[in-house]
């Protein structure tokens, strides 16, 4: 069957973000803790966590016991009535976010959460036009691929943006698109960002990835988003915090604007708030919002918004966080993470730059470690060009860890139950596969 599995799914399901004819889906079988086993029995560690999203791991009983607890309570409800999972997530989420934030809306992906916070941002500013940053991913559908800013959004450009987005340079240090150095630079990419604020009307809100995911895990200086949340109260104009990715402990905070105590008004999340084992997307939004509401109509809503038992999942990931001190393994694990990656930097000329925060990391490759040449651009992808950090990827997976490469670079980010053993067998595997890479140097 395994065969007609792949060649079943090959011709009828469409790979996504690709060009089909490259698509070889490994049929997996089974999977449990931070590993996966294909249908040939071949176990694979799991660096990416999938799509950054199974943070708790494969496998874990009480998130799967309470789902299927509370599907023999509740199998649906209208968003009109309540239960006790609406109440109940909505209180520890209170909690766990940013102490501004105190509504909620449900979906049932990262994409519907933005594609809510930027119609929430409208309707409550009546204001149309929103800022983005080149090295964004913000989602698929026709509002959130509007605001990201990197090659997904090339292909529909103009047949499928809504207009009005205006795209801002990134905070991108090792490749900075001002050519300057931090510190010595000010700051720069967020001062322009203050510039094209007193230039441009008509804003209702900047949006940021507070640490870039899918476009290399950029972590920004410790004074860039405090300063970019000055600039936009002085504007007047709303701050929306994109934590799909970023969230959940991911980066050793629940939310990466925390590491920085920055309040944005809207934030938007998914993925891991249940660890990827139901679909759940969270639109938070301020009290000042929250509060125009109450006169003004919400004009937004699904079918499948605020499912129960999505809900229900949610609750048991945040207690499964708890209960196994996710928090301090992101600490202890996440350190050795980086510095076992700061390893490979130290053997490999095609590695440019190694960064990250907990355990989110990128790997960064470079054709020339002085000029910072990359070894691919975003174009070479759009155009279906032979892609270098793809061939690592396969390499590693040959050797039995699945890790994600996305044009110039490979995101590191294991479950958050990790051990420091998962990690050395990840990072041996790199060590081997990265010497593909170090072919294409000079
Ligand atoms: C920062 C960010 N925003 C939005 C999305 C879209 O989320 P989803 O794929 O769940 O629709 C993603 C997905 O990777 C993301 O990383």
């Amino acid at each position: 069957m395994s065969e007609d599995v792949i060649e079943l799914s090959r011709k009828h399901i469409f790979g996504t973000w690709r060009i089909q004819k490259t698509w070889k889906p490994i049929n997996v079988v089974s999977a449990e803790g931070c590993y996966f086993t294909d249908s040939s029995g071949k176990k694979y560690l799991d660096f990416s966590s999938q799509l950054i999203c199974i943070n708790i791991g494969h496998g874990n009983r009480n998130i799967i016991e309470s789902i299927y607890e509370y599907m023999k309570k509740l199998q649906y409800l209208t968003p009109a009535f309540t239960c006790d999972v609406r109440a109940e997530l909505s209180k520890m989420l209170l909690e766990i976010m940013p102490g501004n934030i105190i509504k909620f809306f449900y979906s049932t992906s990262g994409t519907e959460a933005v594609e809510a916070a930027l119609k929430i941002a409208r309707m409550y500013t009546r204001k149309h036009k929103i800022i983005s940053r080149y090295r964004s991913y913000h989602g698929s559908t026709a509002a959130s691929i509007s605001v990201t800013g990197e090659l997904r959004r090339i292909p529909i450009d103009g047949y499928h943006t809504v207009p009005g987005t205006q795209f801002a340079p990134e905070c991108y240090c090792y490749r900075c698109p001002f050519k300057l150095s931090y510190p010595e630079c000010g700051i720069t990419c967020a001062e322009y960002i203050d510039y094209m604020l007193q230039h441009e009307d008509d804003v209702a809100a900047v949006i940021v990835e507070p640490v870039v995911g899918t476009n290399g895990v950029i972590v920004p200086p410790p004074e860039y988003l405090p300063r970019l949340r000055e600039i936009t109260r002085e504007h007047n104009v709303l701050l929306i915090a994109d934590e799909v990715m970023s969230g959940w402990l991911r980066t050793g905070e629940w939310f990466a604007v925390q590491h920085w105590s920055v309040e944005p008004d809207i934030i938007t999340t998914a993925k891991g708030v249940t660890s990827g084992y139901l679909p759940l997307g969270v639109t938070g939004v301020s009290k000042e919002i929250s509060d125009y509401f109450e006169e003004h109509l919400f004009a937004h809503g699904h079918t499948y918004e605020a499912h129960p038992v999505t809900l229900a999942a949610g609750i048991a990931t945040i207690n499964e966080y708890n209960r196994l001190k996710i928090k301090e393994n992101v600490k202890i694990v996440g350190e050795y993470l980086g510095k076992r990656l700061g390893e490979l930097k130290e053997n490999h000329p095609s590695v440019g730059e190694v960064r990250g925060l907990g355990m989110f990391w990128a790997i960064d490759l470079t054709r020339d470690g002085k000029t910072r040449k990359p070894m691919n651009t975003p174009k070479d992808k759009l155009y279906g060009r032979p892609i270098v950090v793809e061939k690592v990827a396969s390499r590693a997976s040959e050797l039995g860890v699945f890790v994600i490469g996305w044009v110039n670079n490979l995101l590191i980010a294991p479950p958050l139950i990790a051990t420091r053993e998962d990690i050395d067998k990840g990072v041996e595997a790199l060590d081997e596969a990265l010497k593909i890479s170090d072919q294409e140097v000079g």
